[in-house]
């Protein structure tokens, strides 16, 4: 079977640049047509410059990357440096990128490339906000039915919130674009932190990444290093929770996912649970489904696959 054409939207972020570098060593599987950055976890600035420098720790500077949204629809940006440090990809010492940021904005690289394509052949993979997909549906309506999938991280129904005790982070940060996109009628694979934090890099897993003896394979392990302090301090969890690469594997081993076909609304207007993911786990509404809500996770079929990947890097 062809690789599946996939752009990445992502505001790298320690597990955003693992998700990345999966996707770059699964050519077999994902032929990134392109990454997109949205500010996030950190700004725009660092987030364009972070996706640059993990194509080039990967060897891959043929993949262009493009800026995006520096803010969301309607709000303040909410950053996370407090997970993924000051940069976003704290941890190991990576050379400043000598790849540029393309010229043409993020928003337009994705209706460009949706346009040019046949309807149902471009997957687009959203690992931070959903401020850039949410600005093409509004510029380019057409495109929406073209779109084959959408499969995001973002959202939590029994683990609740990480930034909010009601939101996970990559909702809350912008919750109308969020809105727009559960709207849109797109086929959606949602990876909430119900899932995400099952799939916890411990310390034979990062052992595992360290014994590569790479560099991506060291930078992959001293990234976990960083970001594991923020999990293990919060929440007692065993290692860092590698949220975003949660997507990259579904697109190449659906079958280590389980899930349900639900409901899913976003809260937009109370303060207080601002960006829920209101899930219908237990379809006790009429409300039609709208997304793949994933629960579970083979962990350690996971971990053998991103392990092999990384390895070919
Ligand atoms: C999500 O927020 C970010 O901090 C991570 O990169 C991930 O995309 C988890 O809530
Ligand atoms: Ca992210």
């Amino acid at each position: 079977m062809a690789p599946r054409k996939i752009i990445i939207d992502t505001d790298p972020g320690q597990d955003d640049a693992v998700a990345i570098l999966l996707a770059l060593g699964s050519p077999e599987d994902v032929e990134v047509l392109g990454i997109t950055a949205v500010a996030g976890n950190v700004p725009l600035d660092l987030t364009a410059k972070n996706a640059c420098i993990i194509c080039e720790l990967a060897g891959k500077t043929d993949i262009p990357v493009f800026a995006g949204c520096d803010r969301p629809l309607g709000r303040d940006l909410v950053t996370a440096e407090h997970v993924h440090g000051k940069t976003g990809l704290d941890g190991p010492s990576l050379p400043a990128p000598v790849m540029a940021v393309q010229e043409q904005h993020a928003v337009d690289f994705l209706i460009d490339t949706v346009r040019a394509h046949d309807a149902g052949t471009v997957t687009v993979c959203p690992l931070g906000p959903l401020t850039n997909i949410a600005t093409a549906f509004q510029h380019a309506p057409d495109i929406v039915e073209k779109v084959q999938q959408i499969v995001l991280m973002g959202g939590a129904y029994f683990e609740v919130g990480n930034i909010t005790p009601a939101a996970e982070f990559n909702i809350y940060v912008d919750p109308e674009a969020a809105d727009i996109v559960f709207k849109s009628g797109v086929d959606i694979v949602v990876m909430p932190l119900d899932v995400t934090h099952k799939a916890l890099v411990t310390q034979p897993r990062n052992d595992a990444f360290r014994a590569l003896g790479t560099p991506v394979g060291i930078a992959v392990a001293e990234m976990t290093d960083f970001f594991e302090r923020f999990d293990k301090e919060k929440y007692g969890s065993a290692g860092a929770p590698l949220h975003d690469p949660c997507v990259t594997a579904y697109l190449i081993r659906p079958d280590l996912f389980t899930g349900r076909h639900i409901n899913v609304e976003i809260e937009t207007s109370s303060d207080l649970t601002m960006g829920m993911t209101v899930a219908d786990w237990w379809r006790v509404t009429d409300r039609s489904a709208n997304a793949m809500f994933i629960g579970d996770i083979d962990a350690d079929g996971f971990f053998d696959l991103l392990t092999e990947r990384l390895a070919r890097l």
